[in-house]
């Protein structure tokens, strides 16, 4: 079952045409996510510089009944699923009422929901296709009706978001996941500069690719002529502000057409495509509290290169157990 929600066309105009007004340039990170993008995002997770994916599903692995020991009963929603595969041993240790897979991309998600339905044959799946980040509430769904929901939202994908609209987005989850719903959420932290920028610069050049397919997405969906060769891309730890910034960069003085109207490029102008922010513990907590959510528990890998931090509503009384 697959409710879309993904944002019209007119919507999608809307916010480029807003994004590229802003200085520096920049566009919401979801529409990196058609499906090239999220294949190519597949890719990059197996790279060898990138450890996030491989370090968080271990993680999960190990401690899933611990994990779900915490969160209890109801039903699992996960923000931003991607291939669903992580969630895998928390379910199985969990057994909830049902899982239900937000993702942008309709085209990967479909296959997710039906591949974690193949892993999990008695577990009721639904799948929407939405910007979680702007869906005003979860839709009227009989899997959803009176459970209560424990949201689900790994891979560190808050760092998309500025310290400000992380705030939002925790407590736009805190609002959509309803009173006494709960949080499990990784956050990669952050670690030696060096390994920081090879996770975002593979060899295999698929960070490359993955950016740059967001200019043949905009030819495409919303009327550009960007030409991928005129561009350059680079992504650098900027240590002030505790992010990794990507941007493909203009190589000289151009013009490119994109919904409807030219924008300059002046060489060596960056578009940003997306911050990847790191937060430790104490930083994301603090950030978590400001949105309503309290930390009750947290798991990390020996090396702590990443944290699943697990929230409660602030104003919850509740033990983990329920009681
Ligand atoms: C999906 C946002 C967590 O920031 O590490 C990885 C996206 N982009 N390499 C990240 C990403 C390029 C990723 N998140």
């Amino acid at each position: 079952m697959l409710i879309d929600l993904h944002p019209q066309p007119a919507d999608m105009a809307r916010l480029v045409i807003e994004g590229m007004g802003r200085t520096p340039k920049q566009l919401p990170a979801w529409l990196l996510y058609d499906a090239e993008g999220s294949r190519l995002f597949e890719a990059i997770c197996d790279q060898p510089e990138y450890g996030l994916t491989r370090t968080e599903t271990a993680l999960i692995q190990e401690r899933a009944a611990e994990m779900a020991g915490a969160l209890g009963a109801g039903v699992v929603v996960e923000f931003g699923a991607g291939s669903a595969r992580k969630v895998s041993p928390l379910l199985s240790a969990l057994h909830p009422a049902a899982y239900v897979a937000l993702d942008i991309s309709a085209d990967h998600l479909a296959p997710a929901c039906r591949g974690l339905q193949e892993r999990h044959p008695e577990l009721p799946v639904l799948g929407i296709c939405c910007d979680y980040s702007h869906l005003d509430h979860l839709p009227d769904h009989p899997l959803l009706a009176g459970q209560r929901l424990l949201g689900f939202y790994p891979g560190s994908s808050l760092g998309n978001f500025d310290p400000a609209g992380a705030r939002a987005l925790l407590g736009q989850f805190r609002r959509l996941l309803g009173p006494d719903s709960r949080l499990l959420i990784g956050i990669d932290q952050p670690k030696a500069v060096e390994r920081l920028e090879a996770a975002y610069n593979d060899r295999a050049g698929f960070s490359e690719a993955f950016a740059l397919n967001l200019l043949t997405r905009l030819n495409r969906d919303l009327d550009g002529d960007f030409r991928a060769a005129d561009f350059r891309y680079r992504a650098w730890w900027d240590g002030e502000r505790s992010r990794i910034a990507m941007a493909l960069v203009s190589r000289h003085d151009q013009e490119v057409r994109l919904a409807g109207r030219t924008w300059p490029f002046a060489a060596g102008e960056p578009l940003v495509t997306e911050y990847s922010y790191k937060y430790g513990p104490e930083d994301f907590l603090a950030l978590a509290a400001a949105a309503g959510w309290r930390g009750a528990d947290r798991w990390s890998d020996p090396a702590g290169d990443l944290c699943l931090h697990l929230l409660v509503q602030a104003d919850s009384e509740q033990q983990p157990d329920g009681t």
